[in-house]
């Protein structure tokens, strides 16, 4: 399959998964200029599990959507997987898109007629891959986060929690080194909450590299690095201990705070 072999090819991935060196963006209004984000520097390795917080209005979404490529910054330059994003055009953008980053977010967006099998078909579609390929790989994914009996049910018939996990497997179709989740857990309740917090810890300790935004201190406990938003600026990056990793035997060392 030609799909396979241009895989093949591809030289091995080293460096950070992400870095931001000097990025700007600006809201052009037209009477009003807003800085969305102030001259931002940030490194994300591979595989980390990262946590952004912040209150309404401090760059949250405006960092998701440039490190999902679905902006660019103003100024500055955003290296995913050591390629600069800068100068790409809309096209190059979709196409990074659809092999680098899988998106979560607040709301699911599964399509509603279709079933929780063919959602997570759908982006293999665009990525060419074989129909009967895309189907193994639905089901294999799809039991992956605990849905292999509910796999031709659609989306109005699961609950909110079986709902994000259509929307993870989905996520993870195109197997990108990246998982973005903007709130992923806020129209859930409690206890799905933290079975879909279980569930990123979970491909975390796969080696995917997690970054979600949350509101919740107690959803973000579950990462093992949290980054704190204020005005366009980031204001903390600490390094955590979540219990789930003490538990795994790492000593507890709370606090430990990294350069920005
Ligand atoms: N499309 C836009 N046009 C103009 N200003 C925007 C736009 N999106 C965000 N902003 C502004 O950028 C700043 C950061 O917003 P945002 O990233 O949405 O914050 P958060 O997600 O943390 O609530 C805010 O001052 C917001 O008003
Ligand atoms: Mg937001």
């Amino acid at each position: 399959m030609r799909w396979k072999k241009k895989e093949k090819q591809l030289p091995p991935s080293t460096g950070p998964l992400i870095r931001l060196e000097n990025l700007v963006k600006i809201y052009d209004t037209g009477a009003l200029k807003v800085l969305g984000l102030k001259k931002i520097n940030l490194t994300i390795e591979r595989g980390e599990f990262v946590a952004i917080m912040g209150h309404s209005g401090s760059g949250k979404s405006t960092l998701m959507n440039i490190l999902g490529c679905l902006d660019r910054p103003t100024l500055g330059h955003y290296y995913l997987d050591g390629v600069d994003t800068a100068g790409m055009t809309p096209d190059q953008l979709s196409d990074i898109r659809n092999r680098k980053i899988g998106f979560v977010f607040q709301s699911f967006n599964l399509i509603s007629r279709t079933s929780a099998l063919k959602n997570v078909e759908l982006p293999m579609t665009y990525a060419r891959i074989s129909r009967s390929r895309r189907t193994e790989r639905a089901k294999e994914l799809l039991t992956r986060v605990g849905l292999g009996g509910r796999m031709n049910h659609l989306p109005n018939e699961l609950s909110g929690g079986q709902r994000q996990r259509v929307a993870i497997a989905r996520a993870l179709a195109n197997e990108p080194p990246l998982l973005l989740a903007d709130e992923p857990t806020g129209n859930l309740d409690t206890a799905s909450s933290i079975e879909i917090m279980e569930l990123f810890t979970q491909l975390h300790r796969e080696g995917t590299t997690v970054v979600l935004v949350t509101h919740e201190e107690d959803i973000a406990a579950f990462a093992k690095r949290i980054i704190r938003f204020g005005d366009g600026q980031i204001q903390s990056d600490r390094i955590h201990h979540p219990v789930w990793d003490m538990e795994a035997g790492f000593q507890a060392e709370k606090g430990g705070i990294r350069p920005c």
